[in-house]
């Protein structure tokens, strides 16, 4: 019954994706033939290349027409795969492949028709985008995907791959070093990466600390209902709901660190995990807009056709989870919001108004596939955001790597042997380091 919902669901959805990708194969195989690249092409700039941003930079490469080109922005080396960073700070040895080149996106785009930048946004004009390294870059259309951020073990603070490595082994150096950790947040995060620890170190005291009475609360009660025995008596985690410790603001890893609980009374920690939520990288955007924020979530705020609302120019975007969209904060629902995105940009360009909009379709964008250690997970889906339907189905795990190498290739067009490369990078610099030491 629960797969044949499921089935159900998929298929609804089924005939957007077959046409997205026909079209843009088609588009695409014609673009190669009558794209120019002309030197004074107008940009559309995509702010952050990740989940959301990604996806929009191939989609322009395959439907820009001659006088434009994509010029996209990405502080980052590689592209950070943050499903696996949890996983990959508890399991040493495959934090390289969380790292994957940009060089399969949009391969094959005619010459000059797409650019990558390696910089930091730190401020907009009405017309162009400030890097930190000084330059300018101006825009004729903008697109920010510029998600949010969090300290480890979700994200790494480094722009590269050696030292983003270095940071996610100083996670299993500082796990393995401790026998008593709390985890605080029992979001997806939270969930995900305290089953792992119990899963690959059985000896060590896992305590889970939340906030409400339902662990995973932006899903449906059914979820925590699954999840929660699965926690106290299989990996037998201490859980401790309605807690919500005040913890040193950005900061991921507390070593020795005290708790201080609803009653009054204190625990020592040898160490304590903060997965408690979202910042969004928004901050660039307010000295020129500063009323397209929400002062509530720190979101971007967007109309349906993902215009950014109060902004000097209608031709301003925003999506994927640095927008307030109303959509899941779920790397699919970046994808369904790019392809509104796209639409628009192109019907612009096109002299027409932009007309696309975009309403979240739930039990596509919301799913969740939660690994619950190494061996188990959970795949949960629900209709609507007050789960009147919902689809739970227990499954197995996806193997220690996640299945990395099929990321690389599905998501991101790249060529999973390039992975000796980064392997070998931090070989040489780990030798370098013991050479010095
Ligand atoms: C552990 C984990 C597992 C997850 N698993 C799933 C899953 O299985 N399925 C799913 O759909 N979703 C999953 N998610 C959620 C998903 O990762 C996010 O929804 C997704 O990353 C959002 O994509 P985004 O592109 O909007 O933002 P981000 O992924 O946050 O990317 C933003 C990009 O912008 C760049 N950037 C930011 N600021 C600037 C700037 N000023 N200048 C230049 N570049 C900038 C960043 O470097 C980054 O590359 C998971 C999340 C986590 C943490
Ligand atoms: N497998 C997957 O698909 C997957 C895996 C991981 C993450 N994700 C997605 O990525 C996004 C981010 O996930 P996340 O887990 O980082 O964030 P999240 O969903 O916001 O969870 C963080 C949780 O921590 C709680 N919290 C905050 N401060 C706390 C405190 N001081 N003490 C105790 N609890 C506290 C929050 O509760 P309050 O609301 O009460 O503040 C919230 O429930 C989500 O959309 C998630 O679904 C998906």
């Amino acid at each position: 019954m629960e797969h044949l919902k499921l089935i159900r669901g998929a298929l609804r959805i089924l005939p957007l994706f077959l046409s997205r990708a026909l079209h843009r194969q088609f588009s695409a195989f014609l673009q190669r033939w009558t794209y120019k690249a002309l030197p004074d092409a107008k940009n559309v700039v995509v702010l952050g290349g990740s989940f959301a941003g990604l996806p929009l930079v191939d989609g322009l490469a395959a439907t820009l027409p001659t006088g434009y080109k994509v010029v996209f922005i990405e502080k980052n080396s590689h592209i950070n795969f943050l499903f696996a960073f949890p996983r990959f700070s508890v399991v040493p040895g495959y934090e390289h492949t969380a790292f994957i080149p940009y060089d399969g996106i949009a391969k094959g785009a005619p010459a000059g028709l797409v650019t990558r930048i390696q910089d930091t946004a730190v401020g907009l004009t009405e017309t162009h985008v400030r890097l930190a390294s000084g330059r300018e870059i101006e825009y004729e259309y903008l697109a920010i995907a510029t998600g949010s951020s969090q300290p480890l073990p979700v994200q790494v603070s480094s722009t590269e791959l050696v030292p983003g490595c270095r940071e996610l082994q100083s996670v299993q150096q500082s796990i393995k070093a401790s026998q008593k950790i709390a985890v605080v947040g029992a979001g997806a995060v939270g969930v995900q990466l305290s089953t792992d620890i119990k899963s690959f170190n059985p000896e060590k005291d896992v305590t889970l600390i939340h906030s409400r009475s339902q662990i995973l609360n932006s899903f449906g009660k059914r979820l925590h209902d699954h999840v929660l025995p699965i926690l106290q008596n299989e990996y037998k985690i201490r859980v401790l709901l309605n807690e919500r410790p005040q913890l040193p603001k950005d900061r991921g890893l507390l070593r020795d660190q005290k708790i201080t609980f609803a009653d009054g009374h204190e625990e020592a920690f040898d160490l304590v995990m903060a997965c408690t939520g979202q910042r969004p990288n928004s901050a660039f955007l307010a000295p020129l807009a500063p009323d397209a924020i929400s002062k509530e979530t720190s979101r971007i705020l967007v109309k349906p056709t993902l215009q950014v609302v109060n902004a000097p120019s209608p031709r301003i975007f925003a999506f994927g989870d640095v927008a307030d969209t109303g959509g899941p904060k779920m790397g699919r629902a970046g994808l369904f919001q790019g392809y509104v995105v796209l639409d628009n940009i192109l019907a612009m360009i096109h002299g027409r108004a932009p007309s696309a909009t975009y309403a979240p379709r739930y039990n596509v964008e919301g799913s969740i596939t939660l690994t619950l250690g190494k061996a188990r997970g959970v795949m949960y889906s629900q209709d609507d955001p007050d789960a009147t339907s919902d689809v739970l189905i227990p499954t197995r795990g996806k193997g220690v790597d996640l299945g990395i190498a099929h990321a690389w290739g599905f998501m991101f067009n790249a060529d999973f042997k390039q992975a000796k490369e980064g392997a070998k990078l931090l070989a040489e610099s780990e030798s370098e380091a013991a050479g010095n030491s």
